[in-house]
């Protein structure tokens, strides 16, 4: 047999797949010996053990030019990646993408942001910027409109995904002019009334939207409009211990000022039944958890659990904010 002797993946119960040498081929099973545990074998489905590359630490930018692409293949060039900070990667024009969970240095500055301009998708390394790039020129030479379709399980990066798409087409492709910070802008505030701390994500989208970038015919954007459906109408009157409400409701506590405070009988999280059966921890940054009022937050335990709030800033985005008064 000619991959005779070549390690193979086979299923592992913890890490998806694990290299291993085939010691036994029966029926439908294969007997595998794991690299790691030279000695012990184990019986895997026929299906489920894949041809492992010649170097699994290799990676490389599109999974269609490994050699054998399989799942575990395709899984192991994605962590590879991952853990040198690369954490996009094609399978032919579709990006994936890992949520890196920390700031890459410099993934998405101006510079990026210039680098990838009219570029062909795979001149350079994969980036959301690249995609955002090929639908644009797709439909100044198709003269047709062009989707873009984010998915994946929550905490994934979705949203932050679909603001890089906003950052760069109002950025490489705006006017200049005041409608593209108007575009990019309204994202703190719909995030605001639709998105809320979850058990799998601090800042989870409670509703789906279709967000449109219009265009001239000068292929200048002009204008967008985002349309959202199936709130989560729930969440506004009961949440699980270690979640929250809407951003919006902690905004208001933690920031609003004391007139706001009075007009709207504002008070700490843990004073209202809508908040005060899940998390009231604010989420703020160290600097501006200092200047948020002590009789304003909640005791840092509740429910014997340390509810973590980290990641969004309460504070600052409630600052200024002026309800509608007639
Ligand atoms: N590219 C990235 N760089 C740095 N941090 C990221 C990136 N993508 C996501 N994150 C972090 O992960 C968090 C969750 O991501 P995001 O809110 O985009 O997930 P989502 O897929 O929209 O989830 P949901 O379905 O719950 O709305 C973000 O708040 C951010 O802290
Ligand atoms: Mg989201």
């Amino acid at each position: 047999m000619e991959d005779e002797g070549k390690p193979v993946w086979a299923p592992h119960p913890a890490d998806g797949f694990q290299l291993g040498m085939i010691v036994d081929i029966g029926a439908d099973t294969l007997s595998i010996e794991p690299l790691n545990q030279r000695g012990k074998t184990f019986l895997a489905p026929m299906s489920q053990v894949f041809p492992a590359e010649e170097d699994v630490n290799k990676h490389v930018e599109d999974n269609c030019t490994l050699m054998y692409l399989n799942e575990a293949t395709l899984l192991n060039n994605v962590s590879v990646r991952y853990n040198k900070d690369h954490i996009y990667t094609y399978v032919a024009n579709i990006l994936i993408a890992v949520n890196p969970y920390y700031d890459i240095p410099k993934l998405y500055g101006p510079d990026a942001i210039k680098s990838y301009k009219g570029k062909s998708l795979g001149t350079l390394p994969p980036h959301v910027f690249a995609i955002a790039d090929k639908a644009y020129r797709d439909m100044k030479v198709l003269k047709m409109s062009q989707s873009i379709i984010v998915s994946g399980e929550s905490g994934a990066g979705k949203t932050e995904n679909t603001k890089f798409v906003l950052r760069y087409l109002t950025t490489t492709y705006g006017t200049g002019q005041d409608i593209d910070e108007r575009i990019v802008e309204a994202n703190p505030l719909l995030e605001a009334f639709g998105n809320a701390k979850t058990v799998r994500n601090n800042n989870s989208s409670r509703f789906g939207k279709f967000v449109e970038i219009h265009f001239n015919e000068k292929n200048v954007v002009v204008g967008g409009f985002v349309s959202h459906y199936l709130l989560e109408k729930s969440r506004i009157c009961m949440q699980s211990n270690d979640e929250r409400n809407y951003h919006i409701f902690y905004r208001l506590c933690a920031g609003a000022s004391e007139d706001i405070k009075k007009k709207l009988h504002l008070d700490s999280p843990d004073s209202f039944r809508y908040l005060n059966r899940g998390c009231t921890r604010y989420f703020a940054s160290k600097d501006a958890d200092k200047q948020i009022m002590q009789n304003r937050k909640s005791p840092e335990e509740k429910f014997g659990v340390k509810c973590l709030a980290q990641g969004h800033n309460d504070i600052l985005t409630a600052v200024g904010f002026e309800p509608v008064t007639s």
